[in-house]
């Protein structure tokens, strides 16, 4: 089993069949790393190389994990302390890295469309693990992995993903993965934070977070990408974490069970009160465990196209 593209750039690549091969794949590979010796040879002899332009805790460590579960080599280059600083470009760096005989490139990076690029540029399997505001597409499969643990069919399922979509490139893979699986999608934000023409994708947008949360199976909290929006669009943080912050009595409005989740990292107390992170409904530990199983997934599917 395989997937016939080369690269995953982006959730919009991938047919609801494929994304299901994925999801069913990383079942198995869930199953692994809960033994004691959390390691298969399925990647023995391939060579994955990190590349991270852009700080990261969850992504980099858990595809650093998942190739060596699956018995790869891994190297983790650090654009700081390379070529990269003297003027050498991403693709004249990758090259290098594939000349050494590099299977899988993971990149990161800060421009929408650098996965992309790169992939047209090397014969290597490149995995996108965040391009600016574009797509995050394997934060949307361990996001959906997580949803199917507890709802097994996405049909049905109802979803509000709650703060700065305008920036975010796990809300965008999110929606482009919930849309193709049946789920219903809404947004809700600050108008300043809502990109326009969601409705075109099937999405409901709320601007009143109490009235988006009645009858919602999953609330999905995103951090202020404050990093990436320049100028302020909202008066303060106070007023924001007012009117869109999670708290406990907002999650009542939501269906009895509702799943909260949140990528990462999160800011405790401005979208997401603490007692709320850290609640019997929280998934988003869970969400970090699955990334590892996704990621050995998608590595593994990959491989075996190359
Ligand atoms: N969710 C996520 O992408 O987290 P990191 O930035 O820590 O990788």
């Amino acid at each position: 089993m395989s997937l016939k593209q080369k690269d995953l750039t982006t959730i919009a690549s991938l047919s609801p069949d494929e994304i299901m091969l994925i999801l069913e794949t990383a079942d198995s590979f869930k199953e692994v790393s809960g033994r004691e010796i959390k390691k298969v040879p399925a990647l023995r002899g391939k060579t994955v190389v990190n590349f991270f332009f852009e700080p990261s805790t969850r992504t980099r460590t858990s595809f650093e994990l998942a190739a060596k579960r699956l018995s790869a080599d891994v190297i983790n280059f650090s654009p700081s302390s390379s070529s990269v600083v003297k003027g050498e470009t991403l693709l004249d760096t990758a090259r290098n890295i594939e000349a050494m005989q590099a299977d899988i490139i993971v990149l990161r990076h800060q421009a929408a469309g650098a996965a992309e690029t790169l992939a047209r540029g090397v014969k290597s399997s490149v995995i996108n693990a965040g391009d600016g505001w574009h797509e995050h597409p394997t934060q949307a499969l361990l996001d959906l992995f997580t949803m199917r643990e507890k709802h097994r069919t996405f049909k049905g399922l109802t979803v509000a993903i709650v703060g700065d979509l305008a920036h975010s490139r796990v809300a965008r893979s999110n929606i482009y993965a919930l849309a193709k699986m049946g789920a219903e999608v809404r947004a809700v934000g600050p108008p300043t934070m809502i990109p326009a023409c969601l409705d075109r994708l099937g999405v409901k947008v709320y601007h009143h977070m109490d009235e988006a949360l009645h009858g919602v199976d999953v609330i999905m909290m995103l951090r202020l990408q404050l990093e990436r929006q320049g100028r302020a669009l909202f008066p303060t943080i106070r007023e924001y974490s007012r009117l869109y912050g999670l708290t406990a009595d907002r999650v009542r409005l939501a269906n009895a069970g509702a799943m909260i989740m949140h990528p990462g990292p999160i800011n405790r107390g401005v979208e997401i009160a603490p007692d709320v992170a850290d609640s019997f409904s929280s998934v988003i530990l869970d969400q970090v465990t699955n990334g590892v199983a996704v990621r050995m997934a998608v590595l593994y599917l990959l491989a075996g196209a190359n």
